[in-house]
């Protein structure tokens, strides 16, 4: 942490003198998650916590979907980016056309997009969901046939979840999660017998059908903390076990993880950056912001 210190001292000082506070993802750093964010979470909790801040900027430390999301739902912020190139797969994989296409396929049926897309895809969607809340929307919507994009694996997990509900989905994936296999957990457990594995949701489900538990960023981590078991493997991000580490000295984290390449394109200099010159501001199209708002909104009200 020490080469850090001087980063985390300068950006924590301009926060103050320029009323910023840094939401964080789960897939940050240690030294932005532990030394410069104000909060932290899983895209979940970093929505709802962009509805309640009142400091006059918001910089987003993780990718791009999830700035544009706090700025749909607090517009009256400005919201910065350390680097606006941080995108995602899924985001990329969809577009307001590809959801035409769903719905010209599927009549009737209700879209339900995951956060992770761009305010244009939310804005055609008719509710956003994120992994700690798809399975509780799509069993609460009346209609029998739900279309869930852009995350083909997402989708399927909830498709056994909530077997009432015909699932369709779109064919993306997460270029981090969609990596791993049955049998690389298969042979952890013969190499390693007796460790926990928790997979997220958007791995695909023969993996997650491998785990003893399966949830969203902050529902690894609360698994964790809760069951503090000898030896775990987070079957996720790299950064996840880093962040959480030091707090469960009696845990042991062991296995392979997947780095996102844009989750790591935010640092502590670009976030210093950022801070200073007010970059990159991110905007939502006015003639899209209020239908986004809705998708997301509705996702918030019914997962209270
Ligand atoms: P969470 O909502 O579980 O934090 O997931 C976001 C994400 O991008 C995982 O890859
Ligand atoms: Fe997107 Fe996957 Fe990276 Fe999450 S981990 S931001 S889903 S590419």
């Amino acid at each position: 942490f020490a080469r850090h210190a001087p980063y985390i001292r300068a950006i924590n000082r301009l926060k103050r003198e320029k009323n910023a506070v840094i939401l964080a993802h789960n897939y940050m750093t240690p030294e932005i998650y532990h030394g410069v964010a104000d909060v932290v979470g899983d895209s979940l909790q970093l929505a709802i916590e962009a509805t309640k801040v009142e400091a006059e900027t918001i910089v987003q430390c993780g990718v791009h979907f999830m700035a544009e999301t706090s700025k749909i739902l607090n517009p009256a912020k400005r919201v910065l980016i350390p680097d606006a190139q941080a995108g995602c797969s899924l985001a990329e994989s969809i577009t307001p056309e590809g959801i035409a296409q769903m719905r010209a396929k599927y009549p009737g049926a209700p879209v339900v997009s995951y956060v992770n897309t761009t305010a244009a895809v939310k804005a055609a969607s008719d509710i956003c969901c994120t992994s700690a809340n798809a399975a509780q929307i799509v069993a609460a919507l009346p209609e029998p046939t739900i279309i869930m994009t852009p995350d083909q694996y997402l989708a399927q997990n909830v498709a056994k979840a909530v077997p009432q509900k015909n699932v369709v989905w779109w064919a993306g994936s997460c270029i981090v999660h969609e990596q791993y296999t049955p049998a690389d957990l298969r042979d952890f457990r013969a190499y390693h017998p007796g460790t926990k594995i928790i997979a997220h949701p958007e791995c695909p489900p023969d993996v997650v059908a491998e785990a003893d538990f399966s949830g969203s960023t902050a529902g690894m981590i609360d698994f964790v903390t809760r069951e503090k078991p000898a030896q775990v493997m987070l079957v996720t991000e790299c950064s996840m076990a880093s962040n959480i580490a030091d707090a469960l000295p009696s845990v042991e984290f062991l296995g392979p993880c997947n780095m996102c390449p844009y989750m790591k394109m935010i640092t502590l200099e670009k976030i210093l950056w950022s801070l200073h010159t007010g970059t990159e501001e991110v905007t939502v199209d006015p003639a899209l912001i209020d239908n986004a708002r809705l998708a997301v909104e509705r996702m918030i009200d019914l997962s209270r």
